[in-house]
């Protein structure tokens, strides 16, 4: 099983967009996947018709079973039409209560102990995250396989993803008192991209210079996200012939070599 993690200390990026949209995608690819709501917003819940509730709470809180908060789903939500899932998608939702979590609990190794059960079970996770950095997710960090950094090509983007990179080194010495090795970057992906626009194409190439291979194809800025979001469905289901679909197939794609 793998753990991976989506964040940006920047709103806006496109975190609960990809968090969504590689869960989906690699459950129409086969894998068991739960998406984990980590914000307070509740937003991947919502994404993909769900309700906000306190699942992760109860989980890391209330010390619910898995069972008790596991939120199917249905495959008619997220599918690409015509197409046969093969994997299955669940959702920990969430909902203000989430906030709460780390007033709650000083357990750092709790997203990490709770997850393990999963193991036989689960293949993918991926966590959604805040903006705002507290101690559940320094808990995401020590759970975490790998980390997907969104960025718009703009000044506070790339600020928010350098104030996380900070954050997740200051993580590393407890993961080595954990035995838990190198905190991966899995890729960077550049979002809401212009190639059109100066300052976006240079900062661009400014992020490829300083982290070569792990910055991935952009996705370009396009209303049909909006669309999607506001459909709370995924682009694939709702266009599937879409240059935006294609895109983030593409990145779907790219999580699955690295999980490999
Ligand atoms: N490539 C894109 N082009 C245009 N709008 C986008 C794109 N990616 C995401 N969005 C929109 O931007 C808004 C913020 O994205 P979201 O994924 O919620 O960011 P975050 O989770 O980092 O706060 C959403 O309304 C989403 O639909
Ligand atoms: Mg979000």
């Amino acid at each position: 099983m793998k753990i991976i993690t989506l964040l940006n200390e920047k709103g806006g990026v496109g975190k609960t967009t990809l968090a969504t949209h590689i869960a989906a995608g690699l459950a129409i690819k086969g894998y068991r996947v739960i998406l984990a709501d980590a914000d307070p917003q509740g937003h991947a819940t919502v994404a993909l018709g769900a309700n906000r509730a306190p699942g992760l709470y109860d989980l890391l809180v209330r010390d619910a079973s898995f069972r008790d908060v596991l939120v199917t789903i249905p495959t008619n939500r997220y599918q690409i039409p015509g197409h046969d899932v093969t994997g299955a998608l669940y959702v920990v939702p969430s909902n203000e209560e989430t906030r709460a979590i780390p007033l709650m609990t000083s357990d750092t190794l709790v997203v990490l102990n709770r997850f393990k059960e999963l193991e036989n079970t689960v293949d993918v996770v991926i966590f959604d995250t805040s903006p705002t950095p507290s101690l559940l997710h320094g808990s995401i960090y020590l759970a975490s396989h790998a980390i997907v950094y969104p960025t718009e090509c703009e000044y506070l983007s790339l600020d928010g993803l350098a104030q996380s990179f900070k954050h997740r080194d200051m993580v590393q010495p407890l993961r080595d008192q954990q035995g838990l090795g190198k905190l991966d970057i899995m890729g960077i992906i550049p979002t809401k991209y212009r190639a059109s626009t100066l300052l976006h194409a240079s900062n661009l190439e400014r992020l490829q210079k300083a982290f070569g291979e792990k910055v991935w194809t952009p996705l370009a800025l396009a209303t049909i996200w909006g669309e999607a979001s506001s459909q709370r469905r995924p682009v694939f289901n709702l266009a599937p012939e879409s240059k935006a679909a294609a895109e983030v197939w593409h990145i779907v794609e790219r999580v699955q070599e690295n999980i490999a």
